[in-house]
């Protein structure tokens, strides 16, 4: 079937059948479609809606774009932690050492960082020598002597989505749920997963803000985990303030160690809850824990004996990392930065942040990237100091701009205390974890 007969059956509100969706796909890989032809297709499906089956279509076609890693002789359930995205979300540097330590293998596949929120990715490279490039036969080495491998995206993993995501960023048809679950679950289909833990976030950091629509696609993308036979469970968790203390690359490693290491400061406690929380459903998904308490009584015993620390140790060396940074997390922090303290304009309780206020400025001062082939500064970030339900006085520090010159502060500065709602009466306190699918 022609393309232009594809586009014109979406456009007129019908429904594709699976052989139209996957000569779209193939178009897709094999560029017989052309870039507008595929996105007056997108924009077409944005606006008609697609329905459940074409959800599923889309995302095999997706899937199978690829091919599928076989982890078939490693001998221990396979799990991973997806994470919708946003700001000092940092969880999966706690997670895979924590899960691997409790016997999980753990084949994480990240992403870098785009626009307001951080990468997995651009995280790991601000350990000196990390290497998130394996080939599939390095990862399923590392997996085996330390329980799990970070990488990025490979050619083989859902190419399709490549292509169709560029795309899609570039003509506003992001946040469309069921494209977004296809793009999601084609990748994580492709890790040969047993279970999988997704993290989804709503609030003013996450890319999908209102609660009821994240609600929505994690039941989406749970049901389309489960109609591809993937164990699949969703934590909806707040991203209506950074997570934990630190934004910014280098600065979020430290705060994971310093975690590990069991030195964390009251201000890294979120990241810890929210860390926990999804390991321990990973340790239930895989059949290795019955009930939450036990779960978290493995995890805390795993942390407590250094164990989970061991094995990252393990994993930036076998990474080709420098694995001393486990033993001096401030090596990280880079020397000669400039500390530019944020001040409160005024007295009572932080009620709000804009939480994409405070990625974007991050972003600005080099710490994230606007287009997808920026360079990124792992160096600088901002420290969160206040948290909501807070009390602050008038000049009191909200937080600490880490950056190469006071310039760079001019330009964020009054945007990052402007992101900050002070109010006389304490707002309700936001729950981390709001529900699960
Ligand atoms: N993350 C993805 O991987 N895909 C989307 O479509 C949106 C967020």
């Amino acid at each position: 079937m022609r393309p232009q007969e594809i586009i014109a059956k979406k456009r007129d509100g019908k429904a594709l059948s699976d052989g139209e969706i996957g000569s779209f796909i193939d178009g897709v890989c094999d560029g017989s479609w052309a870039d507008y032809q595929i996105t007056a297709l997108v924009m077409a499906m944005f606006i008609r809606g697609l329905n459940r089956r074409e959800q599923y279509a889309i995302t095999s076609s997706m899937l199978n774009s690829g091919t599928i890693m076989d982890f078939s002789d490693i001998d221990a359930p396979k799990a991973d932690k997806h994470s919708t995205g946003g700001v000092g979300d940092k969880t999966s540097l706690i997670i895979a050492p924590l899960a691997a330590a409790c016997g999980i293998a753990v084949p994480m596949v990240s992403g870098r960082g785009l626009g307001h929120t951080g990468g997995t990715l651009d995280k790991l490279e601000s350990i000196p020598g990390y290497n998130v490039n394996l080939s599939f036969a390095r990862l399923k080495k590392v997996m085996k002597e330390c329980g799990f491998g970070l990488i990025g995206q490979t050619k083989q993993i859902a190419p399709a989505d490549k292509t169709l995501y560029a795309l899609r960023d570039a003509t506003a048809t992001v946040p469309y749920i069921p494209l977004i679950v296809a793009s999601i679950m084609s990748k994580k289909l492709a890790e040969g997963l047993d279970a999988l833990v997704l993290d989804v976030k709503t609030g003013s950091g996450a890319f999908i803000q209102r609660f009821a629509d994240s609600k929505k696609l994690a039941e989406e993308l749970c049901s389309t985990g489960k109609a591809f036979g993937l164990n699949t469970q969703a934590l909806i968790t707040d991203m209506s303030q950074p997570l934990g203390k630190f934004v910014g690359n280098a600065l979020e490693v430290y705060e994971c160690l310093k975690i590990l290491r069991g030195e964390a400061d009251t201000t890294m406690l979120p990241t810890l809850e929210l860390s926990l929380a999804l390991t321990a459903n990973m340790l239930i998904q895989c059949g290795i824990e019955r009930t939450l308490d036990a779960a978290n009584a493995k995890l805390r015993k795993v942390l407590g004996s250094g164990e989970a620390l061991d094995r990252f140790r393990q994993n930036i060396e076998l990474q080709d990392g420098d694995p001393k940074v486990c033993d001096k997390p401030e090596t990280l922090l880079a020397k000669r930065l400039a500390e530019i303290p944020i001040l409160a304009a005024a007295t009572g309780y932080v009620s709000e942040i804009d939480t994409f206020a405070v990625g974007r400025a991050v972003c600005d001062i080099g710490g994230g990237r606007v287009k997808a082939d920026d360079g990124v500064d792992h160096a600088v970030g901002y420290a969160c100091e206040k948290q909501i339900g807070d009390t602050v006085r008038k000049g009191e520090t909200l937080g600490v701009v880490y950056c190469r010159s006071k310039k760079q502060v001019d330009a964020v500065g009054e945007k990052l205390q402007n992101a900050y709602k002070i109010t006389k009466e304490i707002s309700r306190i936001t729950k981390l974890i709001k529900a699960t699918v």
